[in-house]
């Protein structure tokens, strides 16, 4: 990730821009959108069969652009509970526990069974300080499959994961994520936001399931945010606002040589 700008509105669209959003029509049929819904773990799966561990770079920009996870690299008496949420095959986790002090003690989990083989299969992978587990979010328990390890998180990641989801599931994700969080612990996210290119690049059909809400190719999903939705998404499963913005990044688009702009929402809150 190159440099990077934060913004307090969303990117404006040029008049082409609307004209193509205009055009994106939903043409779904409802169940195939209940489809969707209902197989979202076998999807991922599938595209971790298709990509295996090549997709996603490591995020090794975390660091620099959360603040709070800078608790990771002290050191201190307690343990200290991370957690990526959606961890995929470990792009941020690894880069993350790499750095983190011994106090650490990493945990990280998905709905993709084979993705979190691959966390597992990851020459980093230290059972002594990390734990995979598969989980999703939106109908079980994190803090029932975490009980024998710790009863609270410290800090915890979500990046690119609540896009993921139909938005009529994201408030009670969050709940299950808040549930496991200790009073003051912190979540760090990262998402698409409204007006990203991605969104307009949608075809005009077969793409859209509702507003902001759309599905690609591989019957993934991909969700664009207002940055007040979020922060009230956080706020009604019991958190507060720490820091909150748009960001405007250039990300490399290893396929096709080529450096792309895109928009992002980032945030940081505490639980309460
Ligand atoms: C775009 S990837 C991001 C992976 C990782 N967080 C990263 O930044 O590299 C989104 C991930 O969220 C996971 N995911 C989507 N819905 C989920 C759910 N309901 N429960 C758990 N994981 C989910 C997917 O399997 C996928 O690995």
């Amino acid at each position: 990730m190159g440099s990077e700008k934060s913004l307090s509105e969303p990117r404006l669209l040029t008049d082409e821009e609307n004209r193509k959003l205009e055009h994106q029509k939903i043409t779904l049929s409802e169940l195939k959108i209940s489809l969707l819904q209902k197989e979202a773990a076998k999807n991922w799966d599938k595209f971790y069969k298709n990509n295996t561990t090549k997709f996603f770079k490591d995020r090794h920009w975390l660091l620099r652009e959360f603040q709070p996870l800078q608790i990771l690299l002290a050191s201190s008496e307690h343990t200290i509970y991370f957690l990526e949420v959606g961890c995929g095959v470990g792009n941020a986790f690894f880069p993350l526990m790499e750095a983190a002090g011994s106090s650490v003690f990493g945990l990280a989990c998905d709905f993709s069974s084979r993705a979190v083989d691959f966390v597992r299969q990851n020459e980093q992978f230290n059972t002594n300080r990390m734990f995979a587990f598969t989980c999703d979010i939106v109908q079980e328990s994190i803090i029932d499959k975490l009980r024998v390890i710790t009863s609270g998180i410290d800090i915890m990641t979500v990046l690119f994961v609540l896009s993921a989801l139909d938005p009529n599931e994201m408030q009670r994700a969050l709940k299950n994520l808040a549930d496991v969080m200790k009073c003051g612990g912190k979540v760090c996210v990262r998402d698409y936001a409204v007006n990203d290119y991605a969104m307009i690049r949608f075809g005009t059909r077969n793409h859209k399931i509702s507003d902001r809400f759309y599905v690609r190719q591989d019957n993934t999903k991909a969700y664009f945010f207002f940055m007040e939705e979020l922060e009230a998404l956080f706020r009604d499963a019991g958190f507060k606002t720490e820091s909150l913005c748009y960001k405007e990044a250039k990300t490399e688009n290893r396929e096709k040589q080529l450096s792309v702009d895109r928009y992002f929402v980032q945030a940081v809150f505490e639980k309460l």
